[in-house]
């Protein structure tokens, strides 16, 4: 089958230098957001180590909902743009779009910030039904407000994103094709690179994602309108689309280390039958893995709990280990040239695979009924994303500030920057972990007296996190340098 349309054609130079410049764009914000979100964590962990006696719990509420969003928001769309610029060696994705959607975002940022640490408003991340609409005074209305606006504002514009990087793939391989259709069926078709099936399945999901989260939207209105609402449903929708985001966030990163890790190899890695077949396979075990958030409601139909069991399970098989060997095994034995790009990509895929096991075990019905809302939950996410997502995509702006800057970089720096995230992020880590194995509840502000472990290990996650913080600034002074000669390139 031939494809669509020349890749020679797709890009003048003048529109892909545009594209670039773009991409570093939106590097450079989420190297803003980074030190600024993780001050919130610090901030989180200092209040949890009882630093402010006569702060208001409600502040770390508030600023819990601001960082968890943010960084959740804000390493989404590091891998759609990433992932995006990518693309742009297979496909044509509109650079207006991107455009569009940077202004977007930042003005549901902008709103966020207004309604968390201007109005207190702090659900959480997850803002589940009905606690929004029943702020007890803590919040007022117009937070309310003005949250659902920002969650609209940032929805409309990531599914018009979405669906514009379908259409750019489709345009030049057809959606079956990119789906690797061929290499299941044995058939003779175009060549697949990874990161166009990868996009594809993750792009494909997030819009179910995204339509989920409309429905939620929608369905607080009428609730707010007097019209009951069944809370079984509002939870088993935005689990849906929460683990969808978080899921997807991961995907995308890694469909940017399968394109960029063997240049550093020094060996092709391609999509064959078994990477096909596993990535088809998670279009549709993700669909139905989140049911492991809801093991402990009763209300839920037994059945549903048992799938979700098996798909989360076998979620782990497809992505995860093919991922995780594919990559060992392009590593192993190669010329590999380590430089901090290549080395972060390397060490984000294994901490997909640490973060991985940790949440397989908490989906597993009888861990769960003890790890349940303990800070068990946050230690595994927080793996999968600091240690994973988060890593392979500052290597990409590192590998893109490099590319274009043609700066050199510094063995030493390099090497201190990474000892300092190691060490700082799975110390911080391991505490929460700890604490989750010990039964320490995740969201409190301040442990009671009963709990007076949980305020010691979130001093020594201080610690840790003062570690962290340390390695992200002299990553942001290096790269930071890269990034900005590439811009003015
Ligand atoms: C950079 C260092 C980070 C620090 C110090 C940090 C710290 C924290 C702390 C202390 C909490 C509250 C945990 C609890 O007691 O329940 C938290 C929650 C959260 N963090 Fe982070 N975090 C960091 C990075 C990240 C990253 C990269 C993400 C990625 C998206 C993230 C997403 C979240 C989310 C979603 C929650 C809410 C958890 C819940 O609702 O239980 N954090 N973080």
């Amino acid at each position: 089958m031939e494809l669509t349309t020349d890749v020679t054609n797709l890009w003048s130079e003048g529109d892909l230098n545009k594209f670039r410049r773009m991409t570093l764009i939106w590097g450079a914000t989420v190297l803003l957001l980074l030190p600024i979100l993780a001050s919130l964590g610090y901030f989180m962990r200092m209040f949890q180590s009882n630093f402010f006696p006569h702060m208001r719990p409600e502040w770390f509420y508030a600023v819990l909902t601001l960082h968890s969003l943010g960084m959740v928001g804000t390493w989404f769309v590091g891998g759609m743009a990433g992932v995006s610029y990518l693309l742009t060696q297979y496909t044509h994705p509109s650079l207006a779009i991107s455009k569009l959607n940077y202004w977007g975002t930042l003005v549901g940022v902008l709103l966020l910030v207004a309604c968390t640490l201007g109005g207190l408003f702090g659900t959480g991340w997850y803002f589940l039904f009905p606690l929004p609409l029943y702020s007890q005074g803590v919040w007022q209305p117009w937070a309310t407000v003005t949250f659902f606006v920002a969650l609209a504002v940032l929805g409309l514009c990531w599914t018009i994103w979405t669906l514009d990087l379908l259409r750019a793939i489709a345009q030049r391989y057809s959606l079956k094709a990119a789906l690797g259709l061929n290499y299941l069926l044995g058939k003779p078709g175009p060549d697949v690179p990874p990161l166009v099936l990868i996009s594809t399945v993750s792009l494909i999901v997030s819009f179910a994602g995204f339509v989920a989260a409309v429905i939620v939207i929608v369905l607080f209105g009428v609730d707010a309108l007097g019209y009951a609402i069944d809370p079984l449903l509002m939870k088993n929708l935005t689990f849906f689309f929460g683990h969808i985001l978080v899921n997807i966030t991961m995907y995308l990163g890694v469909a940017m280390v399968y394109e960029l890790l063997p240049s550093y190899a020094g060996r092709p890695w391609k999509t064959n039958r078994v990477v096909a077949i596993a990535w088809d396979a998670v279009l549709f075990l993700i669909l139905f893995a989140f049911f492991h958030h809801l093991y402990m409601d009763f209300a839920q139909p037994r059945w549903v709990q048992t799938f979700g069991q098996i798909c989360s399970y076998f979620l782990a098989v497809p992505a995860g280990v093919v991922s995780i060997f594919g990559c060992l095994a392009l590593v192993y034995a190669s010329k590999m040239k380590w430089t901090l790009a290549s080395v972060l990509f390397f060490l984000g895929i294994m901490g997909w695979g640490v973060g991985g096991i940790a949440a397989v075990i908490d989906s597993t019905v009888e861990v769960n009924f003890h790890f349940h809302n303990t800070l068990w939950v946050p230690a595994h996410f927080h793996t999968y994303y600091l240690m994973g997502v988060v890593l392979i995509i500052l290597g990409f702006i590192d590998h893109l500030g490099l590319e274009v800057s043609k700066l050199q970089e510094s063995p030493p720096r390099t090497k201190a920057i990474i000892t300092l995230l190691l060490l700082g992020g799975y110390g911080f880590l391991s505490m929460f972990y700890w604490a989750g194995a010990h039964s320490i509840p995740r969201r409190y502000a301040v442990y009671p007296n009963e709990l007076a472990q949980g305020t010691l290990y979130a001093r020594v996650a201080f610690g840790f996190i003062t570690v962290l913080l340390c390695g992200i600034l002299l990553y942001l002074w290096e790269t930071g340098k890269r990034c900005i000669k590439a811009f003015s390139a």
